[in-house]
């Protein structure tokens, strides 16, 4: 297949798999740092390169699951606070292999729509590159991620946009 044509199979592809259909299987490090390496071709005005990704595996993971479900146990009102979507919080986080936080650095070079638009399209990138290895995921975008403190450090001029799930199929 030529470059075009086999473009084209993955653009059309992708699609967003969440962790309920992620195997328990471990994501080679190989494949991990292509999805990671990708990020970086990016395009971005005045090359400001506005992505600050994180990974989260192992020991990070299941803290940022804690800090996720404290959250929204602190964040809603008791007669609104579910059980079921407490666990899901968790089952989530747990089920996917590694997970990245989407942060956005606001240079103040280029207008902020610039810069989200620049982290998009470096998660487009992690998409595209999870469809050719065969690895499901998603950008999820809960409320609960503006509250992230001890799992990320935010400075003053930069914004979570949301967790990229990532797993193995089943
Ligand atoms: C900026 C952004 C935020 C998203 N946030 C969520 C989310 O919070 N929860 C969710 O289930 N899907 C989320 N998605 C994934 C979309 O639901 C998904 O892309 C859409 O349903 C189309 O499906 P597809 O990706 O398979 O084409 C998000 C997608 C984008 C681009």
């Amino acid at each position: 297949m030529n470059n075009a044509k086999v473009l084209k199979q993955i653009i059309e592809q992708r699609r967003s798999i969440f962790p309920k259909d992620y195997s328990a299987t471990e994501i080679s490090q190989e494949i991990l740092d292509e999805i990671l390496h990708s990020v970086t071709f990016a395009p971005n005005h005045k090359r400001t390169r506005p992505w600050r990704f994180k990974l989260f595996r192992g020991e990070g993971k299941t803290k940022l699951a804690s800090e996720m479900q404290a959250i929204y146990k602190a964040t809603q009102p008791e007669q609104l606070f579910l059980e079921k979507k407490y666990n899901d919080i968790g089952f989530k986080i747990n089920k996917a292999d590694a997970i990245v936080s989407i942060v956005v650095n606001f240079s103040g070079m280029v207008p902020e729509w610039e810069e989200i638009a620049a982290v998009s399209m470096a998660v487009q990138n992690m998409y595209l590159s999870c469809t050719a290895n065969n690895i499901g995921c998603y950008w999820s975008s809960p409320k609960i991620v503006d509250h992230l403190k001890e799992s990320l450090t935010i400075e003053e001029n930069q914004k979570c946009l949301g967790l990229f799930y990532m797993g193995n199929l089943k």
